[in-house]
């Protein structure tokens, strides 16, 4: 195969959760160039009604949904099927990440992480594989996940660093249940990404605004690359796990931190 088609995923459908902003938008700006056509799933209906206009061009498509509810799980895959005829395609990117120190969390707040950043994700993977069995012709599930799955980056996030080490940890099981249907499960493990979700104030962590400041800038200073990504350098790693070029892994995990996990 010529090295220019190993890395061609036009004509592919996806569906990209969380898609509106950040990582997400990233990754679905990466796909829409690359000529797939991409359901964005999201829960932030004003973000979602900007997709198409803050893209140049391409297939997309808009769905509000709240990966936390059982009732979206279904409709979504319908709904990418009823749009392009086929799902080829999920990257489960939707999550969130609360800062509230332990001593400090109440149970709502721990099961909201779970339900979005795990319980969802491994719902709508597996109305997704479903799918792509009955389509007979395998797919490919991108599950982000964090170097927070491996490695805690920060004091206040272990509800969220369980989620996310339960997101690696469902990605290596699935990964073998569907193998047999050629289904390849992967995951990315991002570092620090400067996005919307990290640029916000965290209200309701605890921690002052100078606290956090001084957090973020103690973060970046410990990356060997000394930056913060940026969503791209996530969505190209989705381009790859996406591609013929990935054919061979399934159930791996990428790490893409700058070389945080080493400092
Ligand atoms: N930014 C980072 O530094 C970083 C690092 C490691 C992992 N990650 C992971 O990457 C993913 C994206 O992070 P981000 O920084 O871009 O976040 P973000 O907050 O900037 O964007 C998240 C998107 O997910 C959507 N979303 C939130 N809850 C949802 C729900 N219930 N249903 C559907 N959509 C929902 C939001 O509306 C938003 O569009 C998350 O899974 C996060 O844990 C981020």
């Amino acid at each position: 195969m010529a090295t220019k088609s190993v890395f061609d995923i036009s004509g592919k459908a996806a569906i990209v959760t969380g898609g509106a902003l950040g990582i997400g938008f990233g990754i679905v700006t990466r796909l829409v160039e690359a000529g797939v056509e991409v359901l964005v799933a999201d829960v932030n209906k004003e973000a979602l009604e900007t997709v198409p206009n803050r893209l140049k061009g391409g297939k997309v498509r808009t769905l509000v949904l709240d990966i936390s509810k059982e009732e979206g799980w279904e409709k979504t895959i319908k709904a990418c099927v009823s749009d392009f005829g086929k799902l080829d395609i999920l990257v489960n990117n939707a999550g969130i990440y609360p800062q509230v120190p332990m001593l400090k969390m109440d149970p709502a707040t721990f099961d909201k992480v779970y339900a979005i950043n795990l319980k969802g994700l491994a719902f709508l993977s597996k109305a997704a594989a479903l799918q792509m069995i009955k389509q007979g012709k395998g797919g490919r599930i991108i599950n982000i996940a964090s170097i927070d799955s491996l490695h805690p980056s920060m004091v206040g996030l272990a509800a969220y660093d369980s989620s996310k080490g339960g997101v690696w940890s469902f990605t290596k099981n699935f990964a073998v249940e569907v193998a047999p249907h050629g289904i390849l499960v992967n995951a990315i493990a991002p570092g620090g990404i400067a996005t919307e979700g990290t640029a916000q104030p965290l209200a309701g962590s605890g921690f002052t605004e100078a606290q956090m400041k001084e957090m973020m800038a103690g973060f970046t200073a410990r990356i060997p690359l000394k930056r913060m990504g940026d969503p791209d350098d996530i969505a190209k790693v989705v381009l790859f796990l996406a591609s013929d070029a990935a054919n061979y892994m399934t159930g791996s995990l990428m790490v893409v931190d700058g070389g945080m996990l080493l400092s």
